[in-house]
């Protein structure tokens, strides 16, 4: 069974279905306004930004929700480590929905970085608020497209963050948890779980409509972008 989820997954990630959604993107799809040129390279790691944040706040549990080959997962020290995963890495062999319908232990810190489909986003994000501490903080990877390519979905390219960056837009509408972008790694999410201190008024009730537009010019107010430095005074409020 989970051979057979590999082929096919294989070939929905293959570089000549790429090319096949990719063009019909171009003609059919949303207009291609360029590139943000975001740039990653001098910023720090998810990797450092995990720790660091363990460390400055002596966390003691840290949940992973998408692994894959461990790149994070291994780098993590922390006293009790969960890695949720349908097909690889981690140590749970599970999709995140089927964990949080069974799960009973709290975190301090969660990392979701599985299925990068909105729809999927919003609810790790929600089920992830259930079993955070109150200290605690969730981070999401893949925040910060620089393109309309890289946020299609389904996706179209190698570099690919999907659209994550509309969760993290809905997050901003919310008066009960307070939500950043890190500029790092390819946006990483915040959110803490206290009230909001600069709250994205939208006249906007279903999150899956927005467009890339909107982000394209409005990301830096929309996604409450941040640098490190600011992020690291953050978690000590
Ligand atoms: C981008 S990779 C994770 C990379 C890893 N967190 C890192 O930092 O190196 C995404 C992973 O999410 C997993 N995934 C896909 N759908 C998922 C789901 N519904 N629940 C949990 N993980 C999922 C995939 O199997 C894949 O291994």
């Amino acid at each position: 069974m989970n051979f057979l989820r590999k082929k096919i997954d294989r070939f929905f990630e293959s570089r000549n279905v790429f090319r096949i959604r990719y063009l019909l993107n171009k003609i059919f799809g949303e207009k291609d306004l360029g590139n943000l040129g975001l740039d990653f390279s001098n910023k720090p790691t998810r990797q450092r930004i995990v720790q660091e944040i363990i460390n400055l706040k002596n966390y003691q549990s840290y949940l992973e929700i998408g692994c894959y080959k461990n790149d994070l997962f291994d780098n993590v020290k922390c006293n009790i480590k969960v890695g949720v995963d349908p097909i690889s890495g981690g140590t749970v062999r599970k999709t995140s929905d089927d964990y949080y319908k069974t799960n009973k232990e709290k975190f301090d810190i969660i990392f979701i970085d599985g299925l990068h489909h909105y729809e999927q986003v919003i609810k790790d994000i929600n089920n992830s608020l259930h079993v955070l501490n109150a200290n605690g903080v969730i981070l999401l990877h893949d925040c910060l497209p620089n393109n309309v390519y890289e946020q299609v979905v389904p996706r179209c390219k190698h570099i690919w963050n999907g659209d994550v960056w509309k969760a993290i837009v809905e997050c901003r509408t919310k008066e009960n948890i307070d939500t950043y972008t890190c500029y790092a790694d390819h946006g990483i999410g915040v959110i803490f779980k206290k009230s909001n201190k600069n709250i994205l008024e939208l006249e906007i009730k279903d999150f899956s409509k927005l467009k890339f537009k909107d982000y394209f010019y409005n990301y830096k107010k929309y996604m409450n972008l941040i640098e490190y430095s600011e992020l690291r005074n953050l978690i000590f409020d």
